[in-house]
């Protein structure tokens, strides 16, 4: 796809980024263990991994950060976010925090006592897929995560609007056969581990109705709130004449809870939150964990300009121009390798090209990590970082030490908000078609040296032959 409009806004400031010879990138990535996570950033030219803290500000938040208010407590900059909170989404109650992580360690430990003192006793948090902090916080708490995932999502090849939704029917026995251990419902939009594919609205109300009929909390994960709330509105016949404020309003009136790393839609560095509608009794037990885990309750770990940018970036995701860019970016870097014939998820979801590895290799076993075969050969290939989600992301089951089964073997080209141009997304296409034509050359993947948890970001490899 051609890009119909242009983007929304010029560019005021420039970062030099630098290309490199072939043999510099070699020497990096053997120094950094075959794991593109060890890279230093000067030796990346395009930096695909995440879209997480990595886009640029507006000057309207650069204004806001020099008129942030630094006190320790009660903060200028705390009520302006916790103002912005009400405005859009309409929940009363506001806890800062570091990040999307910071908000999942105050609140779930919280949930699962509230849980046991209801008589759970093997207590489980259900979600359309859960992010993998979001498991590995549920775990630390001492519940079990549950992915309820539709099975379209896992077809790469099959369109569906709706990758993101719950199966509902799953949801349905599970309250049914299990209600008095489910903790909470996390809805995850848009839905990060199956392609940034998007939860529709009628799910959305189905799935939180089912959990506030038994009396389970319902909690969204909000990081890409205002991706999924454009995705509403293009596809949900019912939502085309409405704008996204309405839409995120309407999303949020069907949860309790939300919590959210305002690193992707909230178009900050670094930031988060944990957030209540109207459950006061919550909000201020959830206050007592944030003192010791994040900071005072006004600045949970940020900044005053920290939050002071927050406030602002909230209200520019919701920005109609801003989001038909930034998907159509997507979108045209995801057409030019469909057109190659690379397989992709489809449709394009909404931060990230998901590259399915397990049918560009499928000699490679996930043990030997397909999708960080084609990592580190883009990166060899162009100097473009991409990230692998997949066997290795998915780790070992800690009691059996297994390898747990993985959905996917995907190759994840994460693009940062507002950060690369089209010219960009084209040099990555073009490289990565390069690539793919010498797939049958790479080589599969071991570990060097395998790190007990959350391998993905330490490990260190060796090439095997094939
Ligand atoms: C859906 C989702 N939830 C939670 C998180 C965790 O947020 P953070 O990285 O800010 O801790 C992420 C991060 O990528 C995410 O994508």
């Amino acid at each position: 796809m051609s890009r119909s409009e242009p983007e929304p806004w010029r560019i005021k400031m420039v970062e030099p980024i630098r290309m490199t010879t072939r043999a510099q990138r070699q020497k990096a990535l053997m120094e950094a263990g075959l794991n593109p996570f060890m890279l230093k950033s000067e030796e990346v030219f395009i930096d695909l991994l995440t879209d997480s803290g990595t886009g640029a500000m507006s000057d309207r938040q650069w204004a806001g950060m020099f008129l942030g208010d630094e006190s320790y407590a009660g903060s200028r900059s705390y009520y302006q976010l916790s103002q912005t909170v009400k405005d859009l989404f309409g929940f009363q109650y506001t806890i800062p925090v570091h990040q999307g992580r910071g908000a999942e360690q105050i609140l779930f430990p919280f949930l699962v006592e509230l849980a046991k003192e209801k008589g759970a006793s093997e207590p489980v948090f259900l979600s359309n897929h859960h992010f993998d902090t979001t498991k590995a916080h549920v775990e630390i708490a001492g519940a079990r995560a549950k992915n309820l995932i539709c099975p379209s999502s896992l077809q790469t090849d099959v369109s569906d609007d709706w990758k993101g939704n719950f199966d509902l029917n799953e949801l349905e026995n599970e309250i049914k056969n299990n209600q008095k251990n489910i903790v909470a419902i996390v809805i995850t939009i848009t839905c990060n581990s199956v392609g940034g594919q998007p939860v529709s609205m009628e799910n959305i109300r189905l799935a939180a109705k089912m959990a506030r009929d038994a009396g389970i909390p319902v909690i969204i994960d909000a990081a890409r709130f205002a991706e999924n709330a454009y995705f509403i509105k293009q596809r949900e016949s019912s939502f085309f004449n409405e704008t996204i404020s309405q839409i995120v309003k309407e999303i949020f009136n069907e949860a309790d809870i939300f919590t959210m790393s305002a690193k992707k839609d909230g178009m900050v560095n670094i930031g988060g939150l944990c957030c209540f509608r109207y459950n006061e009794s919550w909000f201020r037990q959830v206050q007592l964990r944030c003192v010791p885990m994040e900071g005072f309750v006004t600045y949970g770990g940020l900044a005053g300009r920290d939050m002071s940018a927050m406030a602002i970036g909230l209200r520019e995701a919701l920005d109609e121009d801003h989001l038909r860019s930034r998907i159509a970016q997507v979108e045209y870097l995801g057409h030019k390798l469909q057109q190659a014939g690379i397989p992709i998820q489809t449709p394009v979801g909404g931060h990230a090209v998901f590259v399915d590895a397990r049918k560009i290799f499928p000699d490679i076993k996930p043990e030997n990590f397909p999708a960080q075969v084609l990592c580190n050969a883009l990166y060899l290939e162009s100097g473009v970082r991409a990230t692998e989600i997949g066997s290795l992301m998915m780790g070992r089951n800690p009691i059996t030490g297994q390898q747990e089964p993985s959905l996917f073997e995907l190759m994840r080209l994460t693009i940062p908000r507002r950060t690369y141009t089209d010219n960009h997304m084209s040099y990555v296409a073009k490289s990565l078609i390069d690539v793919i034509e010498k797939a049958d050359t790479l080589k599969p993947l071991e570990f060097e040296y395998e790190p007990l948890i959350l391998r993905q970001f330490t490990a260190r490899f060796r090439e095997i032959e094939r």
